[in-house]
């Protein structure tokens, strides 16, 4: 099993950023904890952070060339303007999982429209990270599904 972990804008600042909100956890604590478990698992993992919708765009593009099979993906803000990631994800159809580390729709209107969710299979959100751990269980089970 071969999964990206793709996360959005302010992402590398986890820790730094909004504690109150986001947590006092880093990107690299993050990544740890998902190397961890994708060990247990058997899965081939790789991490991408990037605070440009464009590199993501083409994070996607690349997941499909090198044969991804799943990707858990925290578009961040670009959550609730991005359509070009919705088409990226649409254009690859790897199954993805949709991860918030906070409940965005329990926050500013704004926050309510997720542009990205109809190409995915599921959205996990206000459970920190946790939810990344959850997506990754959730992939697994989807594609070793006989
Ligand atoms: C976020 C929620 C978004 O609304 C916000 O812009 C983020 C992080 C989350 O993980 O809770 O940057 O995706």
């Amino acid at each position: 099993m071969k999964i990206l972990v793709l996360n959005g804008p302010n992402l590398n600042f986890l820790g730094i950023r909004q504690p109150e909100i986001y947590g006092r956890e880093s990107y690299e604590d993050l990544c740890c904890l998902l190397r961890r478990e994708a060990e247990r698992l058997g899965a081939e993992i790789r991490f991408f952070q990037s605070n440009h919708e464009g590199a993501l765009v083409d994070a996607i593009q690349e997941a499909y060339r090198n044969g991804t099979e799943g990707i858990i993906f925290n578009p961040a803000a670009y959550t609730h303007t991005s359509v070009a990631l919705l088409d990226a994800l649409k254009a690859v159809s790897i199954p993805t999982v949709e991860v918030h580390l906070s409940d965005p729709d329990s926050r500013e209107d704004f926050r309510r429209v997720s542009y990205v969710r109809p190409a995915c299979m599921a959205t996990i959100k206000g459970k920190g990270f946790a939810g990344y751990v959850e997506a990754l269980h959730l992939l697994h089970e989807a594609l070793n599904r006989p």
